[in-house]
C-alpha cells in the first residue's frame, strides 16, 4: 500500500508540480537560497527575491563578501531579517571552513548558521540526493490526514511520530522529487481549507477521508500566552449592603455577578480613578489579596472596604448579606465573602 501511495504521489508531481527556477538546478547554493527565502514566505512572494539574490550574489563567495546593508536592502519586504544576516554568516562559514565548497551532507549542512532540520533535509535531499525526509507545515498536514494522526503538530513530542511516517514514505531512489512532491501536494491538492478530496489520486489511501476527519486534521493546539490582570474590588463598610452587578459578554465570568470593579494595568490603584468611578472621597482599606489563577489568566485581585457611601450607576443592585447566597458570583469573590464572614 505504501509503495502505491508513494508512486501515485510522484506521478501526481510529474503532472502537477510547480515549475520553479530552483528546480532546474542541483546547485546547493541555489537550493539553499531558495529554501531560506521560502521559510515563512509563500512561493509567489519569494520568487522575485530569489531572482534578485541570484543576480546580485550569484555564488557563495559573492554573498560572503557582500555588504550587510546591501543584503538587508535586497531583503526588504520579506521580513524576519535574521534570515538575511544568517545567510551572510553561513556564506562566510562555507568560505572559511569548506574552502567555498558547499558542504555535501546533512550533518555538515545543519551546522550552517540559520539552517535547521527542515532546511538541512531539503538541501541534502534536493542537491545531493541524500535520503532525508522533510517535515514542513504542508508535509505535517498531508501525513496527518493520510495516516489519521491525532498528535498535535505544534508539540515537539509529535515530531518523532511524523518523522518516522515521512521516512517510511520517502522514495529512497528519488528523495529530491519525493520531498518536493509532498510539499507541492500539500500546497496545491491537500490544502488546509477545502482540499480537493474528490479528485485526489491518494483518496483511496487516505485514512482521514475514510473516517470523515479531513477537516479536523492536522490538530494544532495554539498556546495562548498567559495574561496578568489587576482587579480592585470594593465594598461599602458604612452600611451593610453589598453592591453587585452582572458581568458583561466577551470576557471571563460572563453573566456572573461581582462587586464594583476597577481594572488597572498594574498593581497600583490611583485614587483619582477610585474617586471618579465610585464617586467617593473616602480612603480604601485593603482587606484581602489573592492571585487567582484561571486557565489563561492570572488575576491579581485586591478587595477593599470603604468607610463611606458609594454613588454607583443604576446597573448595580444593593444586596443584604443574607441575600448573597442566591447570587451567582465567581469563586474568587465567594472566597472573599467567606473571608469577611458574609
Ligand atoms: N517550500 C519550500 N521549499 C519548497 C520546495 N522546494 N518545494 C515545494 N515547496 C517548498
Amino acid at each position: 500500500m505504501i509503495e502505491n501511495l508513494r508512486d501515485e504521489l510522484l506521478v501526481w508531481y510529474r503532472i502537477n508540480g510547480r515549475s520553479l527556477p530552483w528546480r532546474e538546478t542541483k546547485d546547493p547554493y541555489q537550493v539553499w537560497l531558495s529554501e531560506i527565502i521560502l521559510q515563512q514566505t509563500r512561493v509567489n512572494q519569494g520568487l522575485p527575491y530569489y531572482q534578485k539574490f541570484l543576480e546580485h550574489y550569484p555564488n557563495v563567495k559573492s554573498l560572503a563578501e557582500a555588504n550587510e546593508q546591501d543584503v538587508l536592502n535586497d531583503w526588504q519586504g520579506l521580513g524576519y531579517y535574521s534570515r538575511a544576516r544568517n545567510l551572510i554568516v553561513a556564506a562566510k562559514q562555507i568560505v572559511n571552513d569548506y574552502e567555498g565548497q558547499f558542504p555535501d551532507t546533512y550533518e555538515r549542512i545543519i551546522k550552517l548558521k540559520g539552517v535547521g532540520k527542515y532546511t538541512a533535509a531539503a538541501i541534502s535531499s534536493i542537491a545531493f540526493g541524500e535520503r532525508r525526509a522533510v517535515l514542513d507545515g504542508n508535509v505535517f498536514r498531508v501525513l496527518a490526514r493520510i495516516f489519521n494522526i491525532d498528535n498535535d503538530i505544534a508539540a515537539s513530542s509529535s515530531r518523532k511520530i511524523f518523522q518516522s511516517k515521512a521516512d517510511e514514505l520517502l522514495c529512497k531512489e528519488n528523495p529530491a522529487d519525493f520531498n518536493q512532491a509532498i510539499m507541492d501536494f500539500g500546497a496545491i491538492q491537500c490544502t488546509p481549507k477545502s482540499p480537493a478530496c474528490v479528485t485526489c489520486p491518494l483518496n483511496q489511501y487516505c485514512q482521514a477521508l475514510k473516517k470523515g476527519r479531513v477537516s479536523e486534521l492536522p490538530i494544532k493546539i495554539k498556546k495562548l500566552k498567559r495574561k496578568t490582570r489587576y482587579f480592585h474590588y470594593f465594598r461599602e463598610a458604612k452600611t451593610n449592603f453589598i453592591y453587585l452587578k452582572v458581568r458583561g459578554p466577551k470576557d471571563i465570568w460572563q453573566g456572573l455577578m461581582e462587586l464594583p470593579l476597577i481594572e488597572t494595568q498594574n498593581e497600583e490603584l490611583m485614587l483619582t480613578e477610585l474617586n471618579s468611578i465610585l464617586n467617593t472621597h473616602h480612603q480604601p482599606e485593603l482587606e484581602f489579596y489573592k492571585i487567582h489563577k484561571l486557565t489563561h489568566q492570572d488575576i491579581h485581585a485586591k478587595f477593599y472596604k470603604i468607610l463611606g457611601e458609594f454613588n454607583l450607576p443604576s446597573n448595580y443592585i444593593k444586596v443584604l448579606p443574607e441575600e448573597l447566597e442566591s447570587k451567582p458570583v465567581p469563586r474568587l469573590i465567594d472566597e472573599y465573602f467567606d473571608y469577611i464572614g458574609v
